[in-house]
């Protein structure tokens, strides 16, 4: 047997992943250990995770793969401070103690960190590098059910490609073209996340929320001032514009004057209509990129498969888009699109590439992508009694029937079941779930329970057979990665006086018969529920709809706002207790929050850090 630990680290979103003869045992994010979002010191726990799954010990690893490759990171660093020189010099020195410090030696740095998992691991030759493009397209293709496809990893920046195209045939996967630092859509996006006052890394999904509330004026604009985009979807930025590569910040002067406001501070400007119309922009520029790029490469290569992974493909309105336009009949999606995922990558290239293993079958390997870690009912009965939790087992069919009939009393529940989702998305392992039909819902669970602004929108988990009947998709999104509009019979059309309303107020606005799963725009990011891969999910769901009509559940994932998803016990309870929460359940465990001590409720609205 074969053994390889794929690691990602020292960017945002550090993870391990374990691969037995090419099988995918475990993967996990380090933030949901240590509860540091988006955590990017070298993944501790996550790779105790992954060895304790795979019941080994890190000596009897045979190879560990991590996800790109310092030299070239550094080279580009390099080049990029003597290119902007004298103006990069901020930038570069900010980032230099750094690099010396910890990258720029980091197999020795890596090996020491790995020798802490276990004293006789004395072999450094056993650590291997992979590249970061590579990794992330590694990631997409070989856990698809594609025997050939198109890969295209879009992403901020690895070591030098923000942009590539690969071709993957069976186990053979090759990098055919590229598009180089700075010129980075990932990166532009971030410019804009920056400019709306959002957290570059993680406030991106914000602004795809944001973007059906406005109009894209400023998409013209942008593309005849930003960048020069071919027809091939191939661009390049205007980088006078822009100050990623030299400063400390996304954008500059002539940024700003050219959009005519400054950068919102989001301690103290308002969201307006103004950002919302940049928002609607941006996110316009990109589906206009995505969809040239995939265009031209259907034309080219014909091949009816797509792969996506990088940050960018985590873009689920752009990835709709690409599959309504029919350039290809299938697209699969790695759920860690981002560079969690290229831990995945790495040790699955290294498996075809380097040891030309062949692949195994030809359907998705990524077991739902319930990777993570799963507890046992004798471990929770034990947690929850020294948690002092008020809680009662119940057998798998009145379990299933007592939560679907909460759920269609407006209840909202904490859903912790089976192994813990890798990626961002919750899927029904870690996920809070509620009503779809209910018109408070959308206000109540932003407001009241995940503590964000009141504009995010809630995605749907629907059945698989249903999905047809109640979206205008008919295709497996399982990992939620996938946009699409409600039926067109299920929309209420909106009055013109209700159009023309600012956008947030619009909200108020019933959109359709599950207003809490239907944006403004009347979209929905979809997840479809496989009776195969979740069968208690799907059971629920299904319980749902014997009582509802209705096979649509409300999912967001098992966090507030700032928090990792919730991994263990303690982390559910507590996120339970600190929330406006009704019900809990864990595995066959039910915590009603009426019947808890109330002298255990936590503040936890301000508990986490502002994303
Ligand atoms: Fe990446």
């Amino acid at each position: 047997m074969t053994t390889i630990l794929g690691i990602s680290a020292f960017y945002h979103d550090s993870a391990a992943a374990l691969i037995k003869d090419g099988n995918i045992i475990a993967a996990a994010q380090e933030e949901r250990f240590t509860r540091k979002k988006h955590d990017a010191n070298y993944p501790f726990k996550a790779v105790e995770y992954v060895l304790k799954e795979g019941n080994l010990k890190l000596n009897q690893i045979d190879h560990i793969v991590f996800f790109e490759k310092p030299f070239l990171k550094f080279e580009r660093l390099l080049e990029t401070y003597l290119a902007f020189a004298p103006r990069g010099f901020k930038s570069f020195s900010m980032s230099m103690p750094i690099w010396l410090r910890e990258k720029l030696f980091q197999k020795k740095y890596l090996f020491d960190h790995l020798k802490k998992h276990d004293e006789n691991f004395s072999d450094i030759n056993r650590i291997k590098f992979s590249e970061h493009h590579y990794s992330h397209a590694a990631s997409a293709f070989f856990p698809s059910p594609f025997k050939d496809s198109i890969i295209l990893t879009l992403d901020g920046v690895g070591e030098w490609a923000t942009t590539t195209v690969a071709i993957g045939k069976e186990n053979e996967l090759q990098i055919l073209k590229e598009i180089h630092f700075p010129h980075s859509l990932g990166l532009l996006y971030s410019a804009f996340t920056y400019y709306t006052g959002f957290k570059v890394n993680s406030g991106e999904y914000k602004v795809m929320g944001l973007a059906p509330y406005g109009k894209p004026k400023f998409k013209d604009l942008i593309i005849k001032n930003l960048m020069d985009l071919k027809e091939d979807g191939s661009f390049r930025l205007n980088m006078k514009y822009f100050s990623f590569a030299t400063g400390l910040t996304m954008t500059n002067k002539k940024f700003t004057d050219l959009f005519g406001e400054p950068v919102r501070d989001p301690s103290k400007d308002k969201l307006t209509q103004f950002h919302m119309d940049i928002a609607a922009s941006i996110q316009a520029v990109t589906e206009e990129v995505v969809l040239r790029i995939s265009k031209s490469l259907a034309r080219e290569y014909k091949i009816n498969n797509l792969c996506l992974a990088g940050g960018v493909a985590l873009n689920c309105v752009a990835n709709g888009k690409i599959l309504k336009d029919n350039f290809f009949k299938k697209i699969w999606i790695q759920p860690a699109a981002g560079d969690a995922g290229g831990s995945l990558g790495a040790a699955l290239a290294y498996w075809h590439n380097e040891l030309k293993m062949p692949r195994k079958e030809f359907k998705d390997q990524m077991k739902g992508s319930y990777l993570g870690p799963k507890f046992e009912n004798d471990h929770i009965e034990n947690e929850l009694k020294s948690l002092k939790a008020n809680f009662k087992k119940y057998s798998y069919s009145d379990l299933i029937a007592l939560v679907a009939k909460e759920l269609s009393n407006e209840k909202t529940v904490g859903w912790f079941q089976g192994r813990m989702e890798f990626g961002p998305r919750a899927l029904g392992g870690r996920s809070i779930l509620a009503d779809p039909r209910s018109e408070k819902m959308q206000k109540e669970l932003n407001l009241k329970i995940k503590f964000r602004e009141s504009f995010r929108p809630f995605a749907p988990s629907v059945l698989r057979e249903d999905i047809n009947e109640w979206f205008e998709l008919d295709h497996d999104s399982p990992y939620m990665l996938l946009v699409a509009e409600v039926k067109k019979n299920k929309q209420l059309k909106m009055k013109k006086e209700e159009e023309d309303l600012f956008g947030i107020d619009k909200l108020n606005v019933k959109r359709s018969n599950i207003p809490a799963i239907t944006h403004v725009d009347y979209s929905a990011r979809i997840q479809t529920v496989h009776k195969d891969t979740n069968p208690r999910y799907y059971d629920l769901i299904n319980e749902f709809k014997k009582n509802t009509n209705c096979p649509v559940l409300v999912n967001t994932s098992f966090n507030v706002r700032g928090e990792p998803i919730v991994c263990s016990i303690e982390d559910a309870f507590n996120c339970f207790m600190g929330t406006n929460l009704d019900i809990l359940v864990i595995e066959d465990f039910v915590l009603f929050k009426n019947l808890q001590d109330q002298t255990l409720l936590k503040d936890y609205k301000n508990k986490f850090e502002l994303d």
